[in-house]
């Protein structure tokens, strides 16, 4: 992966200038297909009008740490996402990466975590950052819950917390929710859930709902029929509200305790004042315009995937979520496959072994409403004539299984 720095020009790109989705590296114009701004409300004029008002009476950054001086802002937008979500109560930090390493280890103490394998990579350093704290970490796979099960059980470790993603960054499906609740029921185990890309796409199920992401973008929980009881969910507002600031979503006393034992409460700085206009005029947003906003994506979500079965390759979406990963057969061809699309206009995720076991080694695609039809056309076009020179996997070659 380091080797590709530097080397490449699809790897750690400057970008100059963007306009809408195009974005400009150099005097090469692209398509972006890499952003998770998946609402498009980072281009959005009704939101980026509401900053100026927040800083005249905000300033640019409170800069205190919260343990010193809380905002306001803080406080107003942890009850709106609370009612949003559902949830009791949330916490405020500036993004999940500093829940999944200081939250974490709070809620393991000396315990157990089980991580997930295909969890993300954060989940997996707020894990190793746990067992610095004397917390064992065992890993288990999703589609073996007997497995987790059966390690529930030989552990005499207490308390014990699950951690998966609520939608995974790479496969774009979402967790056997019910199970899990299940088990960690069972066994008396807290589940942590990443929800940084579900929450803002995905949100509850109802009989009048605009399209099978659910109405109003209040989680992987919500949207799988979940409830709070026994389960921390993490949120993120940096992909879908395009904003710099990430949640807790607990119960008040676990709330409680993460103030005194969460280190970024303490001892970080905050997120920028512009984070919390535009996260309070997103929720605005959400609230008249966000199903139909969601509906769109769906549609725009779906050419893609209809396009990308058309041609026969494999992906692992089942769910309709916009993020699809396109796998190589071969994993080596990584540099010349990320140069060929890069050439050829379009940023996608190049995603490289170890970032991914070797046998999905490809490329990600990120759908936003912000993206124009006639830049899915082209996407398509130039995964068509990829698929002409690549070895992209097929469809019918079936899942292989390994480790890669
Ligand atoms: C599933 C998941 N969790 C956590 C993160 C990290 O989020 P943040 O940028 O808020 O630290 C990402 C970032 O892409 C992610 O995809």
């Amino acid at each position: 992966m380091h080797r590709l720095r530097g080397r490449v020009p699809f790897w750690d790109p400057v970008i100059d200038e963007i306009d809408g989705r195009r974005i400009r590296v150099g005097d090469h114009w692209l398509i972006d297909f890499a952003s998770c701004n998946y609402l498009g409300l980072d281009l959005e004029p009704e939101i980026m009008a509401a900053v100026p008002e927040y800083l005249a009476r905000w300033g640019t950054h409170p800069s205190w740490c919260r343990l010193v001086g809380n905002p306001r802002l803080f406080t107003e937008l942890e009850q709106a996402l609370a009612e949003l979500l559902g949830a009791e109560d949330t916490l405020l930090f500036p993004t999940v990466s500093h829940i999944h390493f200081s939250v974490l280890p709070a809620l393991a103490g000396a315990g157990a975590v089980f991580v997930e394998l295909r969890a993300h990579h954060t989940i997996h350093e707020g894990a190793r950052m746990a067992s610095t704290r004397g917390a064992r970490v065992i890993r288990f796979r999703e589609e073996n819950l007997p497995g987790l099960a059966r390690k529930l059980a030989a552990s005499d470790r207490n308390p014990k917390v699950i951690c998966v993603d609520g939608v995974n960054s790479m496969t774009g499906n979402g967790p056997p929710l019910a199970e899990l609740t299940e088990l960690a029921r069972a066994y008396d185990a807290l589940l942590y859930i990443d929800d940084a890309h579900g929450f803002g796409v995905l949100g509850e199920r109802s009989a009048d709902e605009l399209s099978p992401y659910g109405s109003r973008g209040n989680g992987t929980v919500r949207h799988l029929g979940g409830d709070y009881d026994g389960l921390v969910l993490v949120g993120g507002l940096s992909k879908a509200y395009s904003s710099l600031l990430a949640f807790v979503a607990c119960p008040p006393e676990i709330r409680h305790f993460l103030r005194i034992a969460a280190g970024p409460y303490t001892y970080s700085g905050p997120p920028p004042v512009a984070s919390f206009a535009t996260a309070q005029a997103g929720l605005r947003f959400n609230a008249i315009r966000g199903d139909v906003r969601r509906a769109d994506l769906y549609r725009r979500t779906s050419r893609v995937l209809d396009g990308i079965h058309a041609l026969g390759l494999e992906t692992r979406n089942e769910t309709g979520f916009p993020i699809i990963e396109v796998p190589l057969a071969d994993p080596d061809l990584i540099e010349p496959l990320g140069t060929f699309l890069f050439n050829r206009g379009i940023l996608a995720t190049m995603v490289p072994y170890p970032i991914v076991p070797r046998r999905e080694t490809g490329f990600r695609i990120s759908v936003t409403a912000a993206n124009t039809d006639a830049e899915i056309e082209e996407l398509l076009r130039v995964i068509a004539a990829a698929a002409d020179r690549f070895p992209l996997r097929r469809a019918a070659d079936g899942p292989e299984t390994g480790d890669g």
